[in-house]
């Protein structure tokens, strides 16, 4: 359990919930803050209002060069200057999971360019993906993302062209929680 996390909502945690917006589907019950934690075996100390479950793993899609071009240009988790984040909950469809590998490819980098719109706010925007389709969570993916105040406006940008992307309609499912630490 050594790469798997707990996103929690609750009234406890270092993350302000500044807005909790449904995007597509169900939303999540409003909670006041929010934790990452690493899981552990020890349950949480607290009621929490929601938890979700997650994985760090290995790319699926992306090629040597797109490896290599991120690995260059992205900064970790944890700047002191990152005082915002977003977390972007999301589950595909059963017609995305039907397709094959290279079609699901063609779809998210050749077609949407995913990988290439955002290498346009690196090094801004910090990322972590979770999966965590198989852990028998209500979605597929939690994202995250940390950037400091005055990039705020250049994440907006970046999610409203990636809403705009082929990728996005296999998209059912999509929460958006905007943090502050304070
Ligand atoms: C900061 C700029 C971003 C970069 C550089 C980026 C890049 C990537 C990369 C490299 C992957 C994994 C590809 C692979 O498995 O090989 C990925 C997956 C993903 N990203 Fe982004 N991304 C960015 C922003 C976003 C945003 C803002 C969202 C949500 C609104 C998002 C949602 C996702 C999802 C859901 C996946 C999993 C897709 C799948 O496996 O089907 N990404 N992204």
């Amino acid at each position: 359990v050594h790469n798997r996390f707990a996103l929690v909502g609750a009234d406890f945690g270092a993350w302000t919930i500044d807005a909790l917006k449904p995007v597509r589907g169900p939303g999540l019950d409003k909670a006041a803050r929010l934790t990452v934690r690493r899981l552990a075996s020890d349950p949480d100390p607290h009621p929490v209002v929601w938890r979700l479950e997650g994985q760090m793993s290995n790319l699926r899609y992306a090629t040597r060069r797109e490896v290599s071009d991120l690995r260059a240009r992205q900064e970790g988790l944890g700047r002191p200057s990152a005082r915002r984040a977003a977390m972007i909950p999301i589950k595909k469809s059963a017609a995305w999971w039907d397709l094959a590998q290279d079609e699901r490819r063609a779809i998210f980098e050749d077609q949407s360019r995913h990988t290439a719109i955002g290498m346009d706010y690196l090094p801004a925007i910090a990322r972590q993906l979770y999966h965590c389709r198989d852990l028998g969570q209500p979605f597929d993916f939690i994202t995250w993302f940390e950037y400091a105040p005055e990039h705020a406006v250049a994440f907006e940008d970046l999610v409203a062209r990636l809403r705009d992307t082929r990728e996005w309609t296999y998209i059912e499912r999509e929460v958006d929680v905007r943090l502050a630490l304070a």
